[in-house]
C-alpha cells in the first residue's frame, strides 16, 4: 500500500518509517536521508505533495508535542497541532486515503487514568485542547481514519532526545535527574508502537486505539527501572513533586491510557510492557555504542 509519513524525522515517524520501509517521509528542520521537506501549516504544499504521491495510507505524526511551548505560545500550538492536522486531513480525505493520526493521553484530565477509548476527554491544558480539537477535526473530515492515543513513549533516537535517551546520558554521566513522582502514565516503546499501528492500518478498524504498553506506573518508577535495566545505579534520579517544577502547562497526573481493547484487536503483534520494552532498547543502545 502506498504510504506517506508526515512528520517521519521524530521519535515516533522514525519507529513508523523502519517498520514501513517503503513508505515516503517527511522532515519539518532534521532533514535526513530519504525524507521530503514538508510543513504542514501550508496547506498548498500539503496538497502538492499527497497529488504526487496519491498514497492509499497517510500516517500523521507530524505535531508541536512540546507541551509547555504550546501553553506559552497557543497560537502557534493552534497553526500546527489544529490546522496543520486540518491540512493533511482534508487532503487525505480529498484522495480517499485511509488517516492515521496520533494523538495523546493529555486530552484527559488525570484524574481517573488510565482512560479506556470511550472515556470522556476533558483537557487541562493548552496542547491537550489542541490534540482534543484535531482528534474532532479528524472525525469530521476522514471517514476512513484511526485516532492513535500514545502516552510517554520512548526508544532509541541519535539525537537523544526522548525521556529514556536522557535518562541513558544523566545516568553515564552520574548527573541529577529530577523526575516527577506524582504523574502516572503507560510507557510506550515506540518500535512496538510502531509495529502496532502497522497492523491497526491494515486492518478496517476505523476510530480511536490505544497502542500503548500495558504496565500502569509513576514517572519515576519507571525512571528507577530504566536505570536498572540500562545498568546505572539509580542515585542520580531525584524525585519530584509536578508543582515543584514550577512548569507553564498543568499536567493530568493520573495520566495514560488503557491498551486493552487495542490489543484485542491486534493478532500478530504483542504490546509489551516497561522491562521487556526497555531491554529492546538497551540492546539497541549497545549495538550503537559497539566499534
Ligand atoms: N512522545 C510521546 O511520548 C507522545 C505522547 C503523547 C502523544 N504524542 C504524539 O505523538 C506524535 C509524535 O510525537 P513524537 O514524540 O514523535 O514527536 P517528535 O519527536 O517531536 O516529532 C515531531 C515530528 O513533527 C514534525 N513537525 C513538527 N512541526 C511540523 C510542521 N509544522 N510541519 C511538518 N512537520 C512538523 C517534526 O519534524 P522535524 O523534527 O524535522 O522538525 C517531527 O518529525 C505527536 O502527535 C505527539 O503529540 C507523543
Amino acid at each position: 500500500m502506498r504510504t506517506l509519513i508526515v512528520g517521519a524525522s521524530g521519535l515516533v515517524g522514525g519507529a513508523l518509517r523502519a517498520e514501513l520501509p517503503a513508505a515516503t517521509g517527511t522532515y519539518l528542520r532534521h532533514p535526513a536521508a530519504g525524507l521530503l521537506p514538508l510543513d504542514i501549516t501550508d496547506a498548498a504544499a500539503v496538497d502538492a505533495l499527497v497529488d504526487r504521491l496519491r498514497p492509499a495510507l497517510v500516517l500523521l505524526p507530524a505535531a508541536e508535542p512540546a507541551v509547555d511551548r504550546c501553553e506559552t505560545d497557543p497560537a502557534e500550538s493552534e497553526r500546527v497541532n489544529v490546522h496543520g492536522t486540518g491540512n493533511v486531513a482534508r487532503a487525505a480525505a480529498r484522495i480517499g486515503a485511509r488517516f492515521v493520526y496520533f494523538s495523546s493521553d493529555y486530552v484527559f484530565d488525570g484524574t481517573a487514568g488510565p482512560y479506556e477509548v470511550d472515556a470522556a476527554p476533558h483537557p487541562i491544558n493548552v496542547y491537550g485542547r489542541h490534540k482534543l480539537a484535531a482528534e474532532a477535526l479528524v472525525r469530521a473530515t476522514v471517514a476512513d481514519h484511526l485516532i492513535v492515543r500514545v502516552c510517554g513513549v520512548y526508544g532509541y533516537q541519535p539525537e537523544g532526545k526522548n525521556f529514556v535517551m536522557a535518562l541513558a546520558r544523566l545516568g553515564a554521566a552520574g548527573e541529577a535527574m529530577r523526575v516527577p513522582s506524582d504523574q502516572w502514565g503507560t510507557p510506550t516503546y515506540a518500535p512496538n508502537l510502531a509495529a502496532a499501528v502497522r497492523e491497526l492500518a491494515a486492518s478496517d478498524h476505523r476510530g480511536i486505539v490505544h497502542p500503548v504498553g500495558p504496565d500502569y506506573l509513576t514517572r519515576i518508577d519507571f525512571a528507577r527501572l530504566a536505570a536498572e535495566v540500562l545498568g546505572h545505579d539509580d542515585a542520580f534520579l531525584v524525585p519530584v513533586t509536578t508543582p515543584e517544577l514550577r512548569q507553564p502547562a498543568a499536567r493530568p497526573l493520573r495520566g495514560g491510557v488503557a491498551n486493552r481493547s487495542t490489543q484485542a484487536l491486534l493478532r500478530t503483534t504483542r504490546l509489551v510492557g516497561a522491562r521487556e520494552g526497555l531491554g529492546f532498547m538497551r540492546r539497541r543502545l549497545e549495538a550503537a555504542a559497539a566499534p
